[in-house]
């Protein structure tokens, strides 16, 4: 060892493409929110009476991942609040339900973002729900304003704690003499107020839908040339990349973020190669990496013979139509799961496990009929043939092999 720093490398290389990181990450705030005008005008008209101390209707955001909702929202309350400066008409108060996910850390977040004075905090455990319940109506109604309480991500507290979280915050009003209580939820599950709330509180929380749909390609391409003008350096891109990037987003989900992941990552990836441009080859570099890092993600978690169902797909050549079928994986997988000296499942269990693998996503399952000669499902696996490969090599699919010596007990987790 010399002394020298093992980050020497780093300290003394200059960026050449990518001026500001920052600005591709998805945490960075833009400036404007593009095409997001009429649902940025539609929120804006909604909460813009709390200004002058009128209640605004409750508001439902729906829409898919990566629409700009979380985005939208916090600008809005943003502008809200510099609007109401010196007034203190009303309030704004953002609570992440996925990362702050229970009653009563939901109530305590905000509370803590009404309650300045330390010495008058709630404490952060050891009340019980109802003692926090009509401490925090107290703090609310001493404040005599308006508070619009984001809820974003709703359907993730949901899941967790049912929904007396939402029953709370939208009868609150019916306890409040002073100030008024409006909620805006999030939820990137459109069945969720459906399925989940009772008909009472999915009324009240719907009061009005704002719908964000996905992007299409040209919106996508306005959003990423808005970022890359301050991100880049000047002619580092190839004029291609930013069309490839919201291509790629706009045929799989509609997702600014999305593509707002492969743009920075193709760049990370062409500044570490010392490249001079930005390429679309470089895009499908990390539109791989992406590709991978999710399904390596998802398949970690899958038990080992589910893993062995999954390899028994993927090498079964595929029939005339492109499919592999049910009777034919089954073959593939009692041989290997012979050869590793595992328990063999019944064909009717790993056709569960199929059906696992097809609501993960990983795969395509569809049923087909022969009439009376029986029914097979038509497999078609989801992965790009370079995550095929990568996962060859990969010894996730390995681990296990290393286990057969090992006592069968071991594999006990898939048997019924
Ligand atoms: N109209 C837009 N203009 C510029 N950037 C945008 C726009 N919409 C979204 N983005 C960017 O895309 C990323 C994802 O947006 P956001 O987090 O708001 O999505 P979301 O709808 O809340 O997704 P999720 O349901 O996964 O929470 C953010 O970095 C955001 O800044
Ligand atoms: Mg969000």
């Amino acid at each position: 060892m010399t002394g020298d720093s093992i980050f020497k490398h780093y300290l003394e290389k200059k960026n050449t493409l990518i001026k500001d990181r920052g600005i591709l990450q998805t945490t960075y705030v833009p400036e404007q929110l593009l095409h997001r005008e009429s649902q940025i005008n539609d929120i804006v008209d909604i909460v813009g009476p709390s200004l002058n101390k009128e209640q605004p209707s409750n508001i439902l955001i729906i829409g898919k991942t990566g629409t700009g909702k979380t985005a939208v929202v916090n600008y809005v309350g943003k502008e809200l609040m510099k609007e109401d400066a010196g007034n203190n008409n009303c309030c704004y108060i953002y609570v992440n339900c996925e990362v702050i996910d229970t009653p009563y850390s939901i109530l305590y977040n905000i509370s803590n973002q009404i309650i300045t004075d330390p010495n008058n905090k709630i404490p952060f455990t050891g009340w019980s729900l109802d003692k926090i319940f009509n401490e925090i109506t107290k703090v609310i109604d001493n404040e005599n304003k308006v508070f619009i309480i984001v809820l974003d991500e709703i359907d993730k507290s949901f899941k967790k704690n049912g929904d007396d979280i939402f029953y709370f915050l939208t009868t609150v009003n019916t306890m409040l003499k002073r100030s008024r209580v409006s909620i805006i939820g999030i939820t990137n599950n459109s069945k969720f107020t459906e399925e989940c709330l009772s008909p009472k509180i999915r009324s009240r929380l719907g009061e009005e839908k704002i719908i964000f749909p996905p992007y299409s390609l040209d919106q996508l391409i306005d959003i990423l040339n808005d970022r890359a003008k301050i991100a880049f350096y000047p002619d580092v891109l190839e004029p291609s990349v930013i069309n490839y990037c919201a291509a790629v987003s706009a045929q799989d989900s509609g997702d600014a973020r999305k593509a707002l992941d492969l743009l920075r990552i193709a760049a990370d990836i062409a500044e570490r190669n010392s490249d001079s441009m930005i390429t679309p080859a470089h895009v499908d570099f990390a539109r791989q990496k992406i590709e991978l890092d999710a399904f390596t993600e998802i398949i970690k978690t899958l038990t080992d013979q589910s893993k062995i169902v999954l390899r028994s797909i993927i090498d079964n050549p595929k029939s005339e139509n492109g499919y592999v079928n049910t009777g034919d994986v089954y073959v593939t997988y009692t041989n290997i799961a012979n050869q590793l000296y595992l328990p063999i499942l019944t064909q009717r269990r790993v056709a569960d496990l199929i059906s696992e693998l097809d609501m993960l996503g990983i795969i395509n399952a569809r049923v087909k009929s022969f009439g009376r000669k029986g029914r097979t499902k038509e497999i078609n696996v989801n992965l790009s043939k370079d995550v095929i490969n990568l996962l060859n090599s990969d010894d996730l699919f390995q681990n296990f092999s290393h286990k057969s010596s090992v006592s069968q007990t071991t594999f006990d987790t898939d048997f019924n």
